[in-house]
């Protein structure tokens, strides 16, 4: 199936903050409940190893947990601790902060809006980016890996969606019901979180429509690779390719990395 790129609701001009961040701690939830990126960890501890990082700076990472728990596999599978940092076009800024309180990691956050395809250069570290590069066009996706290279930073690109709707189709018709059965179990429990889950149907159907289209816009491992920068051979090692994670689910993956010598990780 060919790559789609229809429109996210949440990503929309004017599109209210307040729905974001719901939407993006019923990610943060699942993320935490059902830990899809799991696999990724001996992948990008290998990649982090071989440029010398020791620490992640996400991108676009919504309510957090993602970038969190995969520092929590690196802990438990790989004896170090990562240091996270975790930001996004439009923080979720309540979600970064309860991270910050409540993780064993130690976690950095950056409370200003930073867009993943002009990352300052004074955040150190890794890049990841886990559900988030598919929201780029091809141009802004090359934008991002070519300025990735340009500040010799690593770069983890996952995601779990991808254009298999027989693995997504089911997932996606249940997700409505899914959040309103979830809503209760997701922290903080907060009025505002009721009426628009569970009164108003409101973040069930939004979550639905944009993991529809989030399955029609994610980059296979080839598409992935067609994206890297012409200019990096042999300064930088690419990586991309699927780990199996539960039920049907797989892992769409990009790794890069620059050569140990020039690498600031
Ligand atoms: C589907 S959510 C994924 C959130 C999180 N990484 C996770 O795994 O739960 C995508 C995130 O990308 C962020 N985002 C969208 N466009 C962005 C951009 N241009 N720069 C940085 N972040 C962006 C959104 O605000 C949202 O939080």
């Amino acid at each position: 199936m060919r790559r789609v790129h229809l429109v996210e609701l949440h990503e929309l001009r004017g599109f209210p903050g307040a729905w974001r961040d719901l939407l993006t701690d019923v990610m943060s939830y699942f993320a935490e409940g059902f830990r899809p990126y799991r696999p990724v960890a001996d992948r990008l501890w290998a990649a982090m190893q071989a440029c010398g990082a020791g620490s992640i700076v996400d991108l676009g990472s919504g309510g957090g947990k993602s970038a969190i728990t995969v520092a929590g596999d690196l802990t438990a599978r790989h004896r170090v601790a990562v240091s996270v940092t975790l930001t996004d076009k439009y923080p979720n800024v309540e979600a970064f902060q309860r991270a910050e309180r409540e993780s064993s990691a130690t976690v950095t956050v950056v409370e200003k809006p930073i867009e993943a395809t002009d990352v300052p250069s004074n955040l150190e570290g890794f890049w990841t980016m886990f559900s988030s590069f598919h929201h780029f066009k091809k141009p802004e996706a090359r934008r991002i890996l070519a300025n990735a290279v340009r500040q010799r930073r690593g770069i983890g690109v996952f995601e779990y969606t991808e254009r298999n709707f027989l693995v997504w189709g089911p997932t996606i018709l249940a997700m409505p019901l899914f959040i309103w059965f979830a809503t209760p179990f997701i922290r903080p429990l907060s009025w505002r979180r009721v009426l628009w889950t569970n009164l108003l149907p409101v973040v069930p159907f939004l979550a639905a429509w944009d993991g529809l289209v989030s399955c029609l816009r994610t980059y296979s491992p080839a598409e992935l690779l067609a994206l890297t920068p012409e200019s990096s051979p042999g300064s930088y090692t690419w990586e991309a390719g699927r780990l199996r994670s539960f039920g049907g689910c797989r892992i769409t993956y990009l790794l890069g990395w620059p050569l140990v010598e020039a690498g600031k990780g």
